[in-house]
C-alpha cells in the first residue's frame, strides 16, 4: 500500500477540478502572505505615520541613530504585531469552526474578515478604525492558516501530499513578494500611498471568497459530519477513480473512533497525543527561532544598517523575497521524494553557516558609530542572506505548516493544529515585537543567537522527528508514532484505548 517508493496508498488520478481546488484555497496564504511583507513597509511610511503616529514621526526625525539602532519603536512594532495576537486566539476558534461547519465555511469566512480588514485599515481615518482592521486581518488570517493547510493535507493524496500542501507556503511568499513590491511603488505615491499598499490586501481576499463556492469540503470533514454520501460523492469526484472504497471505510473508521472523541482539547493532553503535539507545537518555535521574519519585516531596514541605499535596499528585499518563491518550488518537487527529514537537516547546516558569517562580518566591520560596511561587503552579506532564505523556503517555512497538519490522528487534528497555528502566531509575534530592540541591544551577535537556535532545531529533527513522507494521513498512528523509537513509549496503549480515555 504504497508506504514505501511513490506508490499512491489508494487508487486516485489527477483531475483539472482538484488542481483548481488547490490553487484556490492556497490564496488562503496569499492572504497571510501579503501582510507579512506590507505591514513593515507600510510603517516605514511617512505619510501614515504623520496621520496615526506623529509622536513617532517627530521621534523619527530627531532620533539620534547608530547602525544597529535606526527605527526601534515599540509602539509602531505593536501596530505591525498586533495582528498575530489576534490571529492566536482566532485560532483556537477556527478549530471548533472547521469541525462543526467545516473546512469550506471556515475559509470563507477568513475571506470575509480579510476583506474587512483591508476596508477599514484602507479608510482608516483614526487609530480605532486602523485597530479593529488589523484584528480583522488578525482573525482572518487566524481562520485562513487553521483552515487552508487542514484543506490541502485532506484532500491531496498520500503520495502527493507534502507538495500540495507546500502550494500554501508557496502562496505565502508570494504574497511577501508583491507586498513588497506594492509598497515600493506605493511608498512614493504621497499621501495615500499607504491606503493603497493596504486596500490591496482585499484582491487575495476577494479571490478566496469567489473561490469558495467553488472548492468542494473535504471528504474528511463531510464524513466526520455523517455526511457519508456525500463524502464519498466528493471522494470519487476529487480523486478521478470510483473505486474510492478502501479510502472511504479507512476515513469512516477513523472517524468513527473520533465520533467517541467528546473533548479533543481534554484528548490533546492526554500522554498517547504528546508525540505529534510536541512536533507541531516545536516545529513552529523552531520556525522563527531561525530569524526568517526578521529578515521578512525589516529586510529594507537591515540593509539599511549595512549600508545600502534607501532604493538599493528596498530592492534588496525584493530579491530576497524573489529567492523566497522560487526556493520553495524545490521544496515541492522534492518533499515527497527525499522526505521532510532530509530538507529540514541540510538546511539547518546551511542557515547555521550563513547566520554565523553575517554574524562574524558584522561584528568585525559594523560598529554602532561611523563607517558603515563597504558596498562589496554590504552586497556579500545580501548574497549570504539569500542563501539562507533558500534554506529555509525549501525547508522549515514550509515544513513548519506541513508537518503538524498530517500527523495528528483525525479526532484531535484541528484542535491540535491550532495549537501549531497558535504557536506560529505567538512568535511571530515576539520576534516582530522584539528584533529592532534586539538587534539594537545586542548587535551583531543577534545572528549568534538565531545560529545557537539553528543548532538546537537541527538536533531536535535528528532525534525526534519522525518521517512522514508517503504516509495516509488516517494511519499516521500505527505507521509512524508507534514505530518510533522514542514516542512509541508514549503510545503502547492501543488506538481503542486512547480514543476511550479522552472521553
Ligand atoms: C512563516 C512566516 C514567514 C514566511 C516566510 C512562513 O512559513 O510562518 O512567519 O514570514 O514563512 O516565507
Amino acid at each position: 500500500m504504497g508506504q514505501n517508493g511513490n506508490l499512491p496508498a489508494f487508487n486516485s488520478k489527477f483531475t483539472l477540478y482538484m488542481g483548481v481546488c488547490w490553487i484556490i484555497a492556497a490564496f488562503g496564504g496569499l492572504m497571510f502572505g501579503y501582510d507579512i511583507g506590507i505591514s513593515g513597509g507600510v510603517t516605514a511610511m511617512d505619510d501614515f505615520l504623520l496621520k496615526f503616529f506623529p509622536e513617532v514621526y517627530e521621534r523619527k526625525l530627531h532620533a539620534k541613530e547608530d547602525n544597529y539602532c535606526k527605527y526601534d519603536n515599540q509602539l509602531l512594532q505593536l501596530f505591525t504585531s498586533s495582528l498575530y495576537l489576534a490571529a492566536l486566539f482566532a485560532s483556537f476558534v477556527a478549530s471548533k469552526l472547521c469541525t462543526v461547519i467545516g473546512r469550506k465555511w471556515t475559509i470563507r469566512l477568513a475571506s470575509l474578515l480579510f476583506i474587512a480588514g483591508a476596508a477599514l485599515t484602507a479608510g482608516g481615518v483614526n487609530l480605532i478604525m486602523l485597530i479593529f482592521g488589523r484584528i480583522c486581518f488578525g482573525i482572518g488570517v487566524g481562520f485562513g492558516n487553521e483552515a487552508v493547510p487542514l484543506f490541502l493535507s485532506e484532500v491531496a493524496p498520500s503520495n502527493h501530499r507534502g507538495a500540495v500542501n507546500i502550494l500554501f507556503q508557496l502562496f505565502v511568499t508570494i504574497g511577501i513578494l508583491i507586498a513588497n513590491i506594492v509598497n515600493y511603488f506605493t511608498s512614493k505615491m504621497h499621501p495615500n500611498g499607504w491606503r493603497l499598499s493596504l486596500a490591496i490586501a482585499a484582491v487575495p481576499g476577494l479571490a478566496l471568497f469567489l473561490g469558495s463556492f467553488v472548492i468542494t469540503e473535504t471528504p474528511t470533514s463531510l464524513i466526520e459530519r455523517k455526511k457519508y454520501e456525500k463524502g464519498k460523492t466528493v471522494l470519487k469526484k476529487i480523486r478521478g477513480v470510483n473505486d474510492v472504497d478502501a479510502e472511504f471505510d479507512q476515513i469512516v473508521s477513523a472517524s468513527e473512533m473520533a465520533q467517541q472523541v467528546k473533548h479533543p482539547f481534554k484528548k490533546l493532553m492526554k500522554l498517547s497525543s504528546m508525540p505529534p503535539l510536541i512536533i507541531a507545537i516545536f516545529l513552529q518555535v523552531f520556525q522563527q527561532f531561525t530569524g526568517i521574519n526578521a529578515i521578512m519585516f525589516y529586510a529594507p531596514v537591515l540593509f539599511q544598517t549595512v549600508g545600502l541605499g534607501n532604493d538599493a535596499a528596498l530592492l534588496s528585499a525584493v530579491i530576497t523575497g524573489l529567492v523566497n518563491v522560487i526556493s520553495t518550488l524545490v521544496s515541492i518537487l522534492l518533499v515527497d521524494k527525499v522526505g521532510r527529514r532530509v530538507l529540514l537537516l541540510e538546511a539547518c547546516v546551511q542557515m547555521f553557516i550563513t547566520q554565523s558569517v553575517i554574524g562574524a562580518i558584522l561584528q568585525v566591520h559594523l560598529k554602532s558609530h561611523g563607517n558603515t560596511l563597504g558596498h562589496g561587503q554590504a552586497i556579500v552579506v545580501v548574497l549570504l542572506v539569500c542563501i539562507y532564505v533558500m534554506g529555509f523556503a525549501w525547508s522549515w517555512g514550509p515544513l513548519g505548516w506541513l508537518i503538524p497538519s498530517e500527523t495528528f490522528p483525525m479526532e484531535t487534528r484541528t484542535a491540535g493544529f491550532a495549537f501549531a497555528v497558535s504557536s506560529n502566531m505567538l512568535f511571530t509575534f515576539l520576534i516582530a515585537q522584539a528584533f529592532l530592540s534586539m538587534l539594537c541591544h545586542m548587535k551583531a551577535m543577534i545572528f549568534f543567537f538565531f545560529a545557537a537556535w539553528i543548532v538546537i532545531m537541527g538536533l531536535f529533527a535528528l532525534f525526534l522527528l519522525p518521517e512522514t513522507k508517503n504516509v495516509p494521513i488516517d494511519l499516521m498512528v500505527e505507521r509512524v508514532w508507534k514505530q518510533h523509537r522514542v514516542w512509541k513509549k508514549f503510545m503502547n496503549d492501543d488506538h481503542k484505548n486512547r480514543v476511550e480515555a479522552g472521553r
